[in-house]
């Protein structure tokens, strides 16, 4: 089955709607209340779809997050079922201080076809269609990824760029990329926008690595399955809680390596809004009362598109 055109339509008015919520939030340091006011706004306008909707990637557990808590049900209960992936603001710390990359975004499949992701990290890796599946892969080297990335793309290595979180954890990954002569593209936060730079030449970078959020590797997966670009993620389990958090969810083996088609099946939507200008989409801007928005709409069964929607808040 296909998701419909109105569905579409309606799932980046939402993801528009609940950039607009945040624009009021832009700069003014306070990560808590960008989020919760996109929060609300999209829970909100999710409750008046006449879907059958899950929160399978949302705000955390129910005993943490009232609202867009993993297993909420939400729309009118009737109509398609859906498995729904919030982050109704991805890179809190971007809005909140007004840099570049801040994005409002939703993924949605049908019942049953998008990975249930707990809250721990996940190395990922990306890299885009034109790069044979098989080339590259979580378990091999680093430098065995990076010359088979080369080779297939007949490029030299000092040619190759590499996209990942600027963090002390990747320190030693970036000390190896160094020393094979990689360009790096350092991201301070936003790792889904990230993973997506991929997806088209235009952005420059060949390969997506590193360490991130589990839910915003199940995000990008979603969009890079439309886009037709490839991502290995294994999630990584260090503390007792997110062991004992995963058994909960079902997940035996905590060393699995989920492909692509593993976290993500059959036809899905992806809506990525930009909150503050990046390298995917403009930020919300406003204008004569209106809100102007660009959303990223990736629908694995016919387009990609950048779309304008102009909203207003009540
Ligand atoms: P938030 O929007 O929840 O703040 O996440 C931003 C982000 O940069 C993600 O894109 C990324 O996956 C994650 O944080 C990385 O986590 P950490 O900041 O702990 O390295």
């Amino acid at each position: 089955m296909s998701l419909s055109k109105d569905l579409i339509n309606k799932f980046s008015y939402i993801t528009s709607m609940a950039a607009a919520a945040t624009f009021a939030y832009i700069g003014k340091k306070d990560k808590i209340a960008a989020d919760k006011a996109a929060v609300d706004m999209m829970r909100r306008e999710i409750n008046k779809l006449n879907i059958n909707g899950k929160i399978v990637i949302g705000e955390g557990e129910l005993d943490e997050a009232p609202m867009l808590y993993i297993g909420e049900t939400l729309g009118s209960g009737q109509g398609v079922s859906l498995d729904i992936a919030v982050d109704p603001v991805e890179g809190t710390n971007l809005v909140a201080n007004n840099l570049p990359g801040g994005l409002s975004v939703i993924a949605v499949a049908e019942k049953d076809n998008l990975f249930n992701a707990p809250e721990t990290y996940m190395n990922k890796i990306a890299f885009g269609k034109d790069v044979p599946k098989s080339a590259l892969d979580l378990d091999f080297s680093i430098e065995k990824n990076i010359k088979n990335l080369a080779d297939v793309k007949n490029k030299d290595i000092k040619d190759i760029t590499a996209c990942l979180l600027d963090r002390p954890r990747h320190n030693e990954l970036i000390r190896e990329l160094n020393k094979l002569n990689v360009n790096l593209k350092l991201i301070t936060d936003g790792d889904v926008s990230g993973a997506l730079l991929v997806t088209e030449e235009k952005h420059n970078v060949d390969i997506f690595l590193g360490i991130g959020g589990g839910p915003e590797g199940v995000l990008a997966a979603s969009a890079l399955d439309a886009y037709g670009c490839n991502f290995q993620g294994r999630l990584i389990f260090e503390k007792e809680d997110e062991i004992s958090r995963a058994k909960k969810m079902g997940i035996s083996d905590l060393k699995r390596k989920y492909e692509i088609n593993e976290i993500i099946r059959g036809d899905s939507i992806f809506c990525a809004t930009g909150i503050t200008d990046g390298d995917l989409v403009e930020g919300v801007k406003k204008v004569d009362g209106q809100y102007h928005t660009e959303t990223l709409v990736a629908h694995k069964n016919s387009n990609i598109n950048v779309v304008k929607n102009k909203v207003t808040i009540a």
